[in-house]
């Protein structure tokens, strides 16, 4: 079977992690965290693609054609999840399999960020686990991508009968 691809997608103010609210998001840059996802993907067979935007257009369009590259997205929509329809759209209509991770347990803080938009167009969403819930994420990302190129079973005929 070919390399599974999965994208991975970074939104708003995910460059900033290090720095930003460690208390939330822990001290590793984003960058340790795509060397990671990196080494990950490579010992499971599988390729990666790394994207980081502040812009919801952009993740819009990433994921509007990542059907005919990709077989499985791996996505922490940062504050889009609470707010971004057209994410939500996007990734229904992809037609490829979803995870959704945070690495803040977003039900453990302000109320606003107790909904996430995106999770009910997922197949699963981590969160709270800091830099795991991405490994954990590229985890299940590969394996849904993998079954989803798994060849379906023959289709058994019955034999003809005079
Ligand atoms: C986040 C949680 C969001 O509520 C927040 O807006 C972020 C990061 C997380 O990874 O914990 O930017 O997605």
């Amino acid at each position: 079977m070919a390399r599974p691809k999965i994208l991975v997608i970074h939104g708003p103010n995910l460059q900033l992690l290090g720095s930003r609210q460690p208390e939330w998001y822990g001290r590793k840059d984003l960058a340790a965290i795509d060397r990671q996802l990196r080494q990950l993907a490579a010992a499971r067979g599988a390729d990666v693609t790394i994207v980081q935007s502040n812009h919801e257009g952009k993740i819009v369009e990433l994921i509007g054609g990542a059907g005919r590259s990709y077989q499985a997205l791996l996505i922490n929509p940062a504050a889009y999840t609470h707010t971004s329809v057209a994410i939500r759209d996007a990734i229904e209509a992809a037609g490829i399999p979803a995870v959704e991770v945070h690495l803040s347990n977003i039900y453990a803080r302000e109320p606003f960020r107790h909904q996430s938009l995106i999770a009910p167009v997922c197949r699963g969403q981590i969160s709270g686990l800091g830099d795991t819930s991405y490994r954990l994420g590229l985890e299940a990302a590969i394996e849904l991508a993998q079954a989803s190129r798994a060849p379906s079973r023959p289709v058994r005929r019955k034999k003809n009968v005079a």
